[in-house]
């Protein structure tokens, strides 16, 4: 072997090696990302998100304050806040895991340049997502120095959920998981889009009910507070820009705006339900194998988080309920982001007016009959 041909053979591995390694980074930041985001409910709604009233350190310290002299130089540079070494802990748990998240979205990006060009080699992505954890470092920063302001723990939440979906869409792309040369029908796509950008609202939603604390200002169902519509205030409910300098924790919103933000999470949730169950029955009875099993994950995910829910209110907002109300509308999420990359990466089946068909079908004598095939076959290409 000349020397440049071995060099060449030198380089290609190397770049097999990264390639190699970009997809086991993007698999574990994947689950470590489902992980951060249900670790980081659990410890907002066990009240913990105040554990540290500084950022990046708690209490100016690497590790929370633990031991008898640790709690007492606390409380002295701290003397507003009350020392809980459990909260703490819970807060720089939290931390520590999205830490170690940003540094494998660090590792793919500093790999998608080095084999950036590459056959296969996503850039724009990885790049993406580098400045969507700076800023989610940068929410998490506001979050304890704003004092849980509702806005910006909420977008904290949504900022989680969009980095879990890209980089679940990186490790689709990457594995290429779906084939292309596969048809769907193109108002298939348009709904899956449109299901999507109804849970995206939906997700916001539920997090402005759980960051105002609103959850049992409805503590019945399916009436609130006895009534179906109880007396409401919408542009209480929905103000973003609040005072700055005051604690949220508890919230702060009048019962008139709580209720609304809490009716309208429900409402949102009877439109989600319609929506995507609607668009998962409709796959389920496709003939594409893979869209039936992505709608059967859908359906799932979504009873059982509409179930949690009610739940949630029914039993009077019990801890692990909550948690894992936060974890499945992640894992509903992914199963429609999952549709929606199947979708976009397959070629458009357009089916064709009820005119066309006629056309179609007089030009080969054979009117009626091909008609109705016609139609069977746009659903079933679904
Ligand atoms: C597909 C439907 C639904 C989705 C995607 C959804 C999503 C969410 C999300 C993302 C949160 C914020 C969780 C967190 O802060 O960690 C939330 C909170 C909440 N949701 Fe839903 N939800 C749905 C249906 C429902 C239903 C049907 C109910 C009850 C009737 C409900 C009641 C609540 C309550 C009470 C909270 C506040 C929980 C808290 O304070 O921790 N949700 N929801």
């Amino acid at each position: 072997m000349s020397h440049r041909s071995a060099r060449e053979y030198l380089i290609r591995i190397a770049h097999r090696n990264m390639n190699r390694t970009f997809s086991k980074t993007s698999i574990a930041a994947l689950l470590l990302a489902f992980i951060v985001i249900v670790v980081g409910a659990y410890v907002r709604l066990s009240d913990a998100g105040l554990g540290c009233p500084d950022w990046p350190g708690c209490y100016g310290q690497i590790t929370a304050p633990d031991d008898f002299h640790e709690i007492q130089k606390a409380s002295e540079v701290f003397p507003h806040s009350e020392v809980n070494s459990a909260k703490a802990w819970k807060e720089m748990f939290h931390r520590y895991l999205a830490s170690s998240l940003g540094l494998l979205i660090l590792a793919m990006a500093f790999l998608a340049i080095k084999n950036r060009g590459r056959e296969g080699q996503q850039l724009y992505l990885p790049l993406a997502l580098v400045a969507l954890v700076i800023f989610q470092g940068m929410l998490g920063m506001w979050t304890v120095t704003l004092l849980l302001k509702p806005a910006i723990v909420t977008m904290h939440l949504v900022t989680g959920l969009l980095t879990l979906s890209l980089l679940l869409w990186t490790a689709l792309k990457h594995h290429q998981v779906f084939s292309a040369k596969t048809e769907v029908a193109s108002h298939i796509r348009n709904w899956s889009r449109l299901a999507l950008v109804i849970l995206a609202v939906q997700i916001f939603l539920g997090g402005w009910t759980s960051t105002n604390y609103v959850a049992l200002y409805c503590p019945d169902f399916p009436t609130c507070q006895g009534q179906w519509w109880p007396q409401t205030d919408f542009p209480e409910a929905f103000t973003f820009i609040k005072e700055i300098g005051i604690n949220y924790e508890g919230g702060t919103l009048t019962n008139e705006a709580g209720v609304t933000v809490h009716l309208m999470h429900r409402i949102g949730a009877l439109l989600t339900f319609f929506v995507i169950g609607s668009l998962a029955l409709v796959l389920i009875r496709s003939s594409d194998k893979t869209l039936r099993n992505i709608a059967y994950f859908i359906s799932g995910f979504l009873c059982i988080q509409i179930s949690l829910g009610i739940a949630n209110v029914l039993l009077l907002l019990p801890i692990q309920i909550a948690v894992s109300h936060n974890a499945f509308a992640a894992l509903l999420l992914l199963s429609l982001v999952t549709l929606n990359y199947r979708t976009s990466i397959s070629t458009t089946k357009r089916i064709s007016s009820p005119e066309e068909k006629t056309e179609k079908t007089e030009k080969n004598g054979n009117t009626l009959n091909t008609a109705t095939t016609d139609t069977t076959a746009g659903l079933k290409t679904a």
